[in-house]
Order: C-alpha cells, then sequence, then structure tokens
C-alpha cells in the first residue's frame, strides 16, 4: 500500500471541519461579508454603502416593510437595481441556510 500524501489528510481535515459544522458566527460573517457596505453600526455610512445606496439598517421603519423571509431571498441572491445593476451581492454560495437565518437575527438586531 502506497503512504497516504499529507496533502491529502490535510484536505480531508478540511472537508470534515466543514461538514461538521464549523461555521462561522453572524457576527464574524457580518465582519467578513457585509461590514464593507452596511458597515459595523448597520447605518451603511461606509464609502462602498453610501454609494451603492444601501439602508440604514438601524431605521426600525424601514425594516418593518420586510419580512425574515424577505432578508433571506436578499441575501442568498443579492439585490438588482430596476436597470438590472448589481447593487448587492449574492451570498447563496458561500453562506449555508442556519448563517443566512442567523444573519437575519443580526440585521434585526441593528433596529431594535
Ligand atoms: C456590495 C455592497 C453590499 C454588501 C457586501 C452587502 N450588502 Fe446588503 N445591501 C446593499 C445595498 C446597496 C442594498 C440596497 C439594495 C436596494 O436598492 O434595494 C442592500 C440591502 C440589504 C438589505 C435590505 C435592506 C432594506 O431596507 O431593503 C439587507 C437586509 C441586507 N442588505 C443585508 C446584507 C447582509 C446580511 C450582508 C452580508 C451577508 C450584505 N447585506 C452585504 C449592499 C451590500
Amino acid at each position: 500500500m502506497k503512504p497516504i500524501p499529507p496533502s491529502s489528510l490535510l484536505l480531508a481535515f478540511v472537508a470534515l471541519a466543514v461538514t461538521a459544522g464549523f461555521a462561522a458566527t453572524p457576527a464574524e460573517n457580518w465582519e467578513k461579508h457585509c461590514v464593507g457596505c452596511h458597515g459595523a453600526d448597520g447605518k451603511a455610512q461606509t464609502r462602498i454603502g453610501r454609494k451603492a445606496g444601501a439602508k440604514d439598517l438601524t431605521d426600525k421603519a424601514n425594516q418593518a416593510k420586510l419580512t425574515d423571509d424577505d432578508i433571506i431571498k436578499i441575501v442568498k441572491n443579492g439585490r438588482k437595481n430596476a436597470k438590472g445593476e448589481e447593487k448587492m451581492e449574492a451570498f447563496g454560495d458561500r453562506l449555508n441556510d442556519a448563517e443566512i437565518a442567523a444573519l437575519v437575527q443580526q440585521v434585526r438586531g441593528f433596529a431594535k
């Protein structure tokens, strides 16, 4: 039997870690994926956030218009404007359902 190359052991470990659910916390995901546009405080007062026209997530009236399901869809599929230009990228390929559901709570937390 041939010895197992160390690189494939590492790959197996990574695959195991991912499937075992070493998922990032919502705060980590917010920091990693959302802060650039929406800001640490959710107010979207970042350069890109202002340019893209991201809304203030601390605005209760604005959030009241969104259901949890709306937010899930926005995070999964991203947002395009009327001209079909991408305003917010889609995260459905990078975040799993549990991570997205946790981010909904993170978003809700800004408007409390
Ligand atoms: C490239 C910048 C960008 C990134 C990164 C980004 N967003 Fe957005 N997001 C936007 C913009 C711009 C809008 C407003 C789009 C529109 O015109 O409806 C938006 C809208 C939203 C809305 C709806 C707000 C409302 O009042 O309609 C939610 C919720 C949201 N983003 C959550 C997130 C989460 C969670 C992440 C991270 C996983 C994220 N966004 C990452 C730019 C971004």
